[in-house]
């Protein structure tokens, strides 16, 4: 079994990023580990230059992103973990994939006109040809599952869709791109705003109180989930309904943060007096799950060098990979000497 994932290296890392996808990652790692297989994560520095960036950030933010990941469970000695821009295979890849992929599809990308929509100065070309390189990322490891949030749905769809074609077209015999499964976690997938529950928690979001980030002090945690907004029911009601966006969301971080179900966290309240010991009880939840993970993050981040080592070694394991896939890729293409 092989599993592929690719993590933007932007932004602070919140709650929703943590509960929704990285913890899957080490899950995916531990679940590789026992069958012999292999987990490969890719920190896109190639994908965040497709919107407005600092250069001198991005590289801040790949060493932060290695921390963090390594920090949350992904340890390079059983996982492979790599930048996107040291693996030209990928590039090159994401080109000769371009040749399958219909602009039609590309058209339809939800994130496309989103993140055009924000865009002030530049919407860039490389905006619009982001999931040709996301699909391209993916079908060079030749992998069965790809763990990633729900946003990431449609990108995944033309992933499969391009390498269908591909081997349609290209493949004679059997298939030459292995065309995986997207593995979206039920629990935890859809953490929400602590103060607008009825959008997903972001980066972007309007208020910085309705976001956990990864490496907020516990005082912050707390004080944040203190104000989460619930609602005014009266008596108070800690139950997992979809008309009560708020607490529901409440319920849903402590079922993650528990590996349970809302309705166990629920269950598990019957005896609160009101939302505060709901809250009280998803802020020690909270701050047990994350205090590990930002102590080795401070650790981890101080040695810009030994990321850059891990790093380095990631991408000579991935390359090996890659290779052998665009070997394939160009001879079933007819590009480049007959190998
Ligand atoms: N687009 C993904 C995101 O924003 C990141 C990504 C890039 C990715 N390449 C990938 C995810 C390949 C899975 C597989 O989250």
């Amino acid at each position: 079994m092989r599993i592929f994932s690719g993590i933007q290296p932007t932004g602070r890392k919140h709650l929703g990023n943590y509960l929704g996808a990285i913890r899957q990652y080490v899950d995916g790692q531990q679940r590789a580990g026992e069958q012999g297989g292999l987990a490969i994560f890719c920190i896109v520095d190639l994908h965040a230059i497709t919107v407005a960036y600092d250069p001198a950030e991005l590289r801040e933010r790949t060493y932060d992103t290695a921390a963090l990941l390594i920090a949350a469970g992904l340890d390079p000695e059983r996982c492979v973990l790599f930048r996107q821009s040291d693996v030209p295979e990928q590039t090159e890849l994401c080109w000769l994939l371009s040749s399958v992929t219909a602009h039609g599809d590309l058209n339809r990308m939800h994130q496309f006109k989103e993140k055009s929509e924000v865009q002030r100065e530049l919407i860039s070309a490389g905006l619009f040809f982001y999931p040709v390189l996301q699909a391209a990322d993916v079908l060079a490891y030749r992998c069965d599952e790809v763990p990633v949030g729900e946003d990431q749905r449609q990108h995944i769809e033309t992933m499969r869709d391009i390498a269908e074609r591909f081997n349609a077209r290209f493949a004679d015999r059997g298939e030459i791109l292995v065309t995986p499964e997207h593995r979206i976690p039920e629990v935890g997938a859809r953490i929400m705003d602590l103060q607008d529950p009825d959008s997903k928690m972001s980066t972007t979001a309007a208020s910085e109180e309705g976001t956990i980030y990864l490496l907020d002090e516990p005082e912050t945690i707390k004080r944040k989930l203190n104000r989460a907004v619930t609602d005014s029911d009266d008596p108070p009601v800690i139950a997992f309904d979809p008309d009560k966006r708020g607490v529901s969301n409440l319920l849903d971080i402590l079922a993650a943060c528990k590996a349970i179900s809302p309705d166990e966290a629920a269950a598990e309240l019957a005896a609160a007096r009101g939302y505060g010991d709901l809250k009280a009880a998803v802020s020690d939840a909270v701050i047990e799950m994350l205090t590990p993970v930002r102590e080795r993050y401070e650790q981890l981040r101080g040695d810009e060098t030994a990321l850059e080592q891990i790093l380095l070694r990631g991408a000579e394991q991935a390359r090996e990979i890659a290779a052998v896939t665009l070997t394939e890729v160009r001879g079933a293409m007819g590009v480049g000497p007959v190998v």
